[in-house]
């Protein structure tokens, strides 16, 4: 999908004048703007009833400007930069001065990535500065894969969406601490582990992946209406479907090794059997199983390499406990 120059032209003008801009990234929709507007920055909280302690990630242009952003660079992330950027990477590192508190939660790091869009990219070299953006998204909820889904959750909030067609990743970048000399992953996403460990040649960390149904220990995001649960891959049709009797309306994710098992739910998604398929459907998919009035999603866990560590991830938080207000 191809973008006029004058749409990118006017989404820089909207962010100069502190406005919000939704535009297309390799992973999912962000909501953009100005990192340097403090009262920009505001507005992204607001409309996506984010806590301001929740800090943002700041997009920029190329790996060469980096250090315009923060500050005390270790080795290990400059190569992850050079390796990986433009890239659905993201490294927290010391907060540089030109990056406001209200951006980082208050924190003395900040989040920056390059996306690998050209959409993204062409806005980023027009405005000529950092763009601030969370998944354009309400605060919780799923994370928008395409123009539609940012209109049908945001509307009017936002002041101009680019559309630059399906998002090629369809899940968020890994973002990684690397304030350090031993960097650690704090988001599963869009690049592997496998790979960051092979340009690193030594394995990195990742967040602890405790078992599907500890209750607590997964407040919910990446959430569709829907309530989720996860259950193991052979059980996925017969939970279903007794869920379905006991009068849900159940929406099921149907693991590829099931592919053609004739169960009795509501509405079910055949999952395609390649990760970089899932990852890219993932969210249309929960999307998609709100908008046929499901109230139940059965799903289970794929196996927890390459992309399915990011997917497993988004299902974890998305069966986590809901808020009670
Ligand atoms: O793929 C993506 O990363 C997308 C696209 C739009 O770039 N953005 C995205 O942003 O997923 P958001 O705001 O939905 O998630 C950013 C995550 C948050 O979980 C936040 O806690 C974490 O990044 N983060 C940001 N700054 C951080 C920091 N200084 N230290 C630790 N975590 C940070
Ligand atoms: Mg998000």
């Amino acid at each position: 999908m191809t973008v006029r120059t004058s749409d990118i032209e006017k989404a820089a003008g909207v962010l100069r004048g502190g406005g919000l801009v939704a535009l297309p990234t390799e992973t999912v929709y962000g909501l953009g703007a100005n990192a340097e507007d403090p009262a920009a920055v505001a507005r992204i909280f607001q409309v996506k009833g984010r806590p301001p302690s929740h800090p943002l990630i700041v997009h920029i242009s190329g790996a060469e400007y980096l250090d315009d952003w923060v500050q005390d660079v270790p080795a290990t992330a400059r190569l992850l930069a050079e390796h990986f950027w433009p890239g659905p990477l993201t490294l927290v590192l010391r907060r540089g001065r030109r990056v406001p508190l209200e951006a980082t939660g208050g924190l003395e790091t900040v989040a920056v990535r390059v996306p690998d869009h050209p959409v993204a990219l062409a806005l980023l070299s027009a405005f000529g500065g950092g763009v601030t953006a969370p998944s354009a998204n309400r605060f919780g909820s799923v994370s928008p894969t395409t123009a539609a889904h940012v209109r049908a959750e945001l509307g009017d909030a936002v002041d101009f969406v680019l559309d630059g067609g399906p998002c090629d990743i369809g899940v968020e970048s890994t973002i990684v601490d690397a304030t350090g000399e031993v960097p650690s992953i704090l988001r599963p996403g869009g690049v592997t582990r496998e790979a960051l460990e092979a340009v690193l040649g030594c394995p990195i960390s990742v967040p602890s992946t405790s078992l599907v149904r500890v209750p607590g220990q997964h407040p919910s995001h990446y959430a569709p209406r829907a309530r989720v649960i996860l259950v193991e891959p052979e059980k996925v049709a017969s939970e279903a479907e007794l869920a379905q009797e006991q009068g849900h309306q159940v929406g099921v994710l149907l693991p590829p090794a099931c592919a053609g098992a004739a169960v009795k739910a509501h509405a079910v998604v055949a999952l395609p059997g390649s990760m970089a398929a899932y990852a890219r459907g993932l969210y249309g998919f929960l999307r998609e199983l709100d908008q046929q009035g499901c109230d139940l999603i059965v799903a289970s866990l794929p196996v927890e390499e390459g992309l399915g560590l990011a997917i497993a991830n988004r299902l974890r938080r998305a069966a986590g406990p809901r808020p009670t207000v």
